[in-house]
């Protein structure tokens, strides 16, 4: 139910509905894209970003709430913890349990290695989790790798590392089957052939999906295949600082339980960063998208083992979170309502943008519509766009919202709003981190033994990812890094421990004058200090 505030907008957006749904919106050139991006995407608030002072990126553009975190002091100091006495001594450790721990832990496993995987929340308890529309991969007769790559690289700005991309895109057809065969529940005809759509920016119909709970039946399988396996997996324990050997390989980590605040240590042969993304380190103040612990706990680890970032001045903004109700804020409205045929329009009910524009087009020119052109509806909260559902009715028949996007149907009408007869409110929200760890084809970070797979990495995508290259690269990634890390863990003999690095970071951050109170990683948010707000809007 919406309030009477909304019903003159609304009543523009019913009277359109019909012509708006009989058209094709004008794709913009590459010319009006960028001038687009350069005034409107948040990437490009120069005054929301600073360089940094110190570490292998210093001199590099980030925004402020990460370089608050990347030059903090660490949680731990030497003698805090016996790091002889490791509580565990295992070849691969994995830090994370979302997608790409899952996959990578499953392949180190059956290569033969012993793996332990911990997670600060609860395995499962991640991204991926949340994750809606799809899984790319070109695996019709109409489609190739080739082609795929070509939507790829162009979408991200032709920023991609090549070879990243390529293994990206090639490996994605072997990847659907390994999901299949493990038994995830794609939508499929009665023939049993699978069942694609686009997404923005896609030249063929390669989005594979479970209904609009695509990354949660995912996640089932594979936490259900780690499990099943009999991979140990420590809940509620983070991660706080990476250990090197005498030699300044990756060597282990020391681990914080959350619960008892005990600190103990893990020796391993080789270690796969897993953390995923940032969407809670709320920057510009954005809502965000992701699972509460998305508090970029690797890049930080990551930076201060030593290992380089790639493109971490780039974050992407998905077009349509929700902007209304309150309990929903910023919540993912999946990019398939609008494959399936949603339409954005302003609060007089025009159409604005193709609504297959690439992630941050759309994003951008949500926020122009809302901006300087005075065409948004004041939510109350900030302004926002509506996201025109019941199109997908008129074009596909009755029943297509709840049999193709349930997930969003119910999200809506436990709210008292009925998607597929009134328009939902959306406006951008924190949704990935485009940049991150940098790695080799091997997942190998800058660090020796140091892997790394999933959102944590940067460089797959360059400068905007597309809708479904997440769900594929953490199975991509994550499975490779499993592999590459069992592997290198047999030519490997650990030596003494330690966590100078650490220390030495942090003479660092005195050497540069960086005088801070924060300690890092963040592990959780703080939301009894920090206001989410729409953009800059103030809570009411
Ligand atoms: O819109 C979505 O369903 C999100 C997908 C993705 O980020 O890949």
């Amino acid at each position: 139910m919406y309030p009477e505030s909304f019903q003159e907008s609304i009543r523009k957006v019913e009277a359109n509905r019909a012509a708006n749904a009989a058209m094709t919106p004008r794709r913009m050139t590459a010319e009006e894209k960028d001038a687009l991006l350069k005034e409107f995407h948040p990437d490009y608030r120069e005054n929301e970003f600073e360089l940094l002072k110190v570490g292998p990126n210093a001199g590099d553009k980030v925004p402020h709430e990460l370089a608050a975190m990347l030059q903090a002091h660490p949680r731990v100091a030497a003698g805090e913890v016996d790091l002889t006495k490791p509580a565990y001594d295992v070849d691969v450790l994995v830090i994370g349990g979302g997608g790409a721990g899952s996959s990578a832990a499953i392949e180190a496993n059956e290569a033969g290695a012993s793996v332990l995987m911990c997670t600060k929340l609860h395995i499962g308890d991640a991204n991926t989790m949340m994750a809606e529309g799809g899984i790319q991969a070109a695996d019709k007769d109409n489609d190739s790798p080739a082609r795929h790559f070509l939507d790829a690289y162009g979408g991200g700005h032709f920023a991609a590392k090549k070879e990243l991309l390529a293994k990206l895109v090639y490996e994605a057809p072997e990847c659907i089957k390994w999901l299949n065969e493990l038994g995830v529940e794609f939508d499929k005809t009665a023939e049993g052939d699978m069942v694609t759509t686009h997404g923005g920016g896609t030249s063929r119909k390669r989005m594979h999906a479970c209904k609009d709970y695509s990354g949660a039946e995912i996640m089932r399988t594979l936490r259900d295949e780690v499990l099943n396996r009999g991979i140990p997996v420590l809940d509620f324990t983070a991660a706080i600082e990476l250990i090197k050997d005498d030699k300044g390989h990756c060597a282990g980590a020391v681990m914080l339980n959350m619960e008892t605040d005990e600190l103990f240590v893990v020796r391993a042969k080789t270690v796969i960063l897993a953390t995923g993304g940032a969407g809670r380190m709320h920057y510009q103040g954005f809502p965000t998208s992701n699972h509460y612990g998305a508090t970029a706990d690797g890049l930080v680890l990551a930076y201060r083992a030593g290992a380089k970032l790639l493109y971490i001045d780039t974050l992407q903004y998905h077009p349509t979170g929700a902007a209304y109700p309150e309990q929903i804020f910023g919540a993912l409205v999946t990019e398939k309502v609008r494959s399936i045929g949603a339409m954005l329009v302003n609060c007089d009910g025009e159409v604005f943008v193709h609504p297959l524009e690439t992630r941050d087009v759309a994003a951008a020119s949500i926020i122009r519509e809302t901006s300087s052109r005075g065409k948004g509806v004041d939510t109350g909260r900030g302004t926002a766009v509506w996201l025109d559902s019941p199109i997908i009715e008129l074009k596909h028949g009755e029943g297509t919202i709840e049999k193709r996007i349930p997930a969003m149907f119910r999200m809506y009408q436990e709210r008292g709003i009925d998607m597929r007869k009134e328009p939902i409110l959306v406006y951008p929200t924190l949704h990935y981190q485009n940049g991150g760890v940098d790695i080799d084809t091997d997942c190998m970070t800058g660090v020796e033994n140091l892997f790394a797979a999933g959102e944590v990495v940067g460089g797959i995508h360059g400068r905007n990812r597309l809708m479904g290259n997440s769900l594929l690269d953490i199975v991509v990634f994550g499975r490779d890094a499993g592999r590459a890390a069992a592997a290198k863990a047999k030519q490997t003999t650990v030596g003494a421990l330690s966590i100078d690095h650490a220390a030495a970071f942090d003479k660092s951050l005195a050497d540069a004058g960086i005088k801070t109170d924060l300690v890092s990683p963040k592990l959780l948010p703080n939301y009894v200090r920090e206001r989410v707000t729409l953009g800059h809007a103030e809570i009411q």
